[in-house]
């Protein structure tokens, strides 16, 4: 899809505030500074609708992106961050689920893990919770630039391992290389049922 117009609607922490359509909607989730915002941007082929940040844990809502009228992304706020404190993490998760559990509009979720390291024991609970309410998640694994070819090899037969799912529904990505961009607007297609180019 040739995006033409990309624009920032809403940032939202609870379900009164969701945009009151029909319009289908993409959800990455994934820790903090995984690369959920670089995401949105390089698909769209936007420097910064999305707020990208140095500063871990910095997107707190809830962020929905309008594309074309067609969809939207919703930019979920990143787990896992342990500066936040306990009672915070606990009202993003509510949060979350809340969404997850009650959106219609939701259409396909991306989780978003590091490519460098490990998924951690928050990936590997967000992506079991989600597949235990049916919410099969395209696994997306961020900053595959940083890695060697031999790197990059190993760490995706890890992910498919550690998460038993086929190799065809893990998709590496780099929003420096754009390694993945066409990869993940196969699925977004498919999801939104779009059959242009
Ligand atoms: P929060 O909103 O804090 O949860 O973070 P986020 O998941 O939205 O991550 P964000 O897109 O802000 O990226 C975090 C940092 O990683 C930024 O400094 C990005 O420039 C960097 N980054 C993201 N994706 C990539 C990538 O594919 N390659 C490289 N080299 N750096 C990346
Ligand atoms: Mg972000």
């Amino acid at each position: 899809m040739k995006v033409k117009q990309a624009e920032f609607v809403i940032s939202a922490v609870s379900e009164k505030q969701y945009p009151d359509d029909a319009l289908p909607e993409i959800v990455l989730l994934g820790r903090s500074n995984v690369g959920k915002s670089s995401f949105v941007n390089t698909l769209i082929s936007r420097k910064n609708l999305a707020r990208t940040s140095s500063q871990p844990g910095k997107t707190q809502t809830m962020n929905f992106y309008q594309i074309n009228d067609m969809f939207r992304f919703v930019d979920m706020p990143g787990y896992g961050y342990a500066k936040v404190s306990k009672k915070e993490r606990e009202k993003w998760g509510r949060m979350i689920e809340d969404y997850l559990h009650n959106r219609q509009n939701l259409s396909a979720v991306f989780l978003l893990v590091d490519s460098r390291h490990e998924p951690t024991e928050d990936d590997r609970l967000m992506f079991d919770w989600l597949v235990y309410y049916d919410m099969v998640p395209v696994v997306v694994m961020t900053k595959y630039d940083k890695l060697s070819k031999t790197r990059q090899r190993k760490a995706k037969d890890n992910i498919t391992k550690t998460f038993g799912i086929r190799s065809s529904d893990v998709i590496p990505f780099s929003a420096v290389s754009k390694t993945g961009k066409n990869e993940a607007w196969e699925v977004i297609h498919t999801a939104i049922g779009y059959e242009g180019d």
